[in-house]
């Protein structure tokens, strides 16, 4: 180590470009390729299904799919905000306890909602139909829509091949048809997938190009970070449940339990994998649901996010508690071990970064945004026969 002094030195005068060790290199390569391969959902028939994608996105952006005729999905997935809102708390007929997720890469997952109260991205697209602060629907009102539409009839039809005469079968459909709709939303590459393709090509330009401050904040999140722990894999999570000690108060003496309360939620839905809309012919999707064990330490455990186009997500957190990506960092960075109220993840400590370390960890999770502008809504063939 005697060679230190004069190497930092160096550093200070040239800001030295960051060579990356194989170790480094193998985290690094574990968060692509991007975008993912395209694979259907067992469980949803109409999943991949061209004429469920166009229904699907018909409905997404129909406000006839609400009591009042004013809400949508889409009032509340924004597709110029990478399908989120803007809100800390999201507003449909009444305020909602929890921040707005994205639907981009949605299909990757296999917990659904911030607690994991769904199985299957159909499942998740039914919540909000039927919850009153949301879009306040009723199966009843949803078959109703369907069925006195002609055009609507006609493309469930196609999907489907009849338009049931269960009220809740119709709207099983109607979700199965969203799911397809969200499955193809994919967000586009970002400067890290440039960065990460070269680095393992080893295209000197290609390194070259994606920002030092990018590149020192990697450094920090596959490194003393540990970032990585939990915003793993190409959608940077790993689909599971933990406690970042952000406060589960939603207001004076009311709580939200996370995971805790979705794993009831879950066991107890009609419409989980287990239930009888999983079109899957065996049920081997439905293992997860089977064996998942309620455990005191899911209190207050949220899933982790996908780190993906965070650049128009603000605010952050599962009730929307954090206005930036510095104050996300500022939180890792100072967080108290007392604030962790489940078992504990062993595996959070207080970073104590240095105030350029935050810029680099910022600069690398604003290098993980696709710039925006991947979707532009289509125009629909003329009326369905
Ligand atoms: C009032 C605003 C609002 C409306 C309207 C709304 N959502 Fe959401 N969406 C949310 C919130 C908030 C969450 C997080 C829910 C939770 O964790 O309980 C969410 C979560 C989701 C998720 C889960 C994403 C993930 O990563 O697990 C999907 C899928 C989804 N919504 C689809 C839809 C669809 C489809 C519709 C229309 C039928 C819809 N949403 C209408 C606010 C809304
Ligand atoms: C123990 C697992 C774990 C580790 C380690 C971890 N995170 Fe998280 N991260 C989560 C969970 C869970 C949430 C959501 C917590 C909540 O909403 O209550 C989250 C939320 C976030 C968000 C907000 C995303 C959004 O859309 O709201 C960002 C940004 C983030 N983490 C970045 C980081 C960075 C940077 C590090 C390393 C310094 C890190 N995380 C370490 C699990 C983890």
């Amino acid at each position: 180590m005697r060679r230190a002094p004069l190497l930092l030195l160096l550093a200070a005068l040239v800001p030295a470009a960051h060579a990356f060790t194989k170790a480094e290199m193998r985290a690094i390569a574990a968060h692509g390729p991007w975008p993912p391969a395209f694979a259907r959902d067992p469980s949803n028939r109409a999943s991949g299904n061209p004429d469920a994608i166009e229904l699907g996105e018909r409905l997404f952006f129909e406000r006839r799919l609400s009591a009042d005729g004013e809400q949508s999905c889409s009032r509340c997935h924004i597709p110029e905000r990478s399908w989120t809102d803007g809100l800390a708390r999201a507003q449909g007929l009444a305020l909602t306890d929890r921040n707005t997720q994205s639907i981009a890469n949605v299909r990757l997952q296999r917990w659904f909602g911030w607690d994991g109260a769904n199985d299957s991205l159909w499942a998740q697209s039914i919540r909000p139909i039927i919850d009153p602060r949301e879009l306040g629907m009723g199966a009843r009102q949803v078959a109703a829509l369907v069925r006195g539409d002609a055009d609507l009839a006609c493309r469930y039809r196609k999907v489907f091949g009849e338009v049931p005469a269960n009220d809740e079968a119709v709207l099983v459909g109607v979700a199965k048809a969203l799911a397809a709709f969200q499955e193809t939303r994919v967000s586009g590459r970002a400067p890290f997938d440039e960065f990460r393709d070269a680095l393992l090509k080893g295209d000197e330009a290609g390194i070259a190009s994606y920002p030092e401050d990018a590149k020192r904040g990697l450094v920090i999140f596959i490194g003393k970070g540990k970032c990585n722990a939990c915003h793993l894999g190409p959608a940077f999570t790993n689909g599971e449940f933990h406690d970042t000690g952000i406060p589960f108060f939603i207001e004076k003496g009311r709580v939200d339990p996370g995971r805790h309360s979705g794993i009831q939620k879950l066991r107890a839905s009609p419409y989980n994998l287990l239930g009888p809309y999983n079109d899957a012919p065996e049920r081997a999707a439905a293992i997860g649901t089977r064996h998942v064990r309620l455990e005191h330490r899911n209190f207050g455990e949220f899933r982790t996010p996908s780190l993906r186009n965070l650049a128009p997500t603000a605010p952050y957190m599962h009730n929307g508690s954090l206005a930036t990506l510095r104050d996300v960092v500022n939180h890792y960075s100072t967080l108290s071990p007392d604030r962790l109220h489940a078992d504990g993840e062993a595996i959070l400590v207080a970073l104590k970064l240095g105030e350029g370390e935050v810029r680099d960890l910022v600069a690398f999770l604003e290098s993980l945004s696709d710039g925006g502008g991947t979707y532009a809504r289509r125009r629909f063939a003329a009326d369905c026969r």
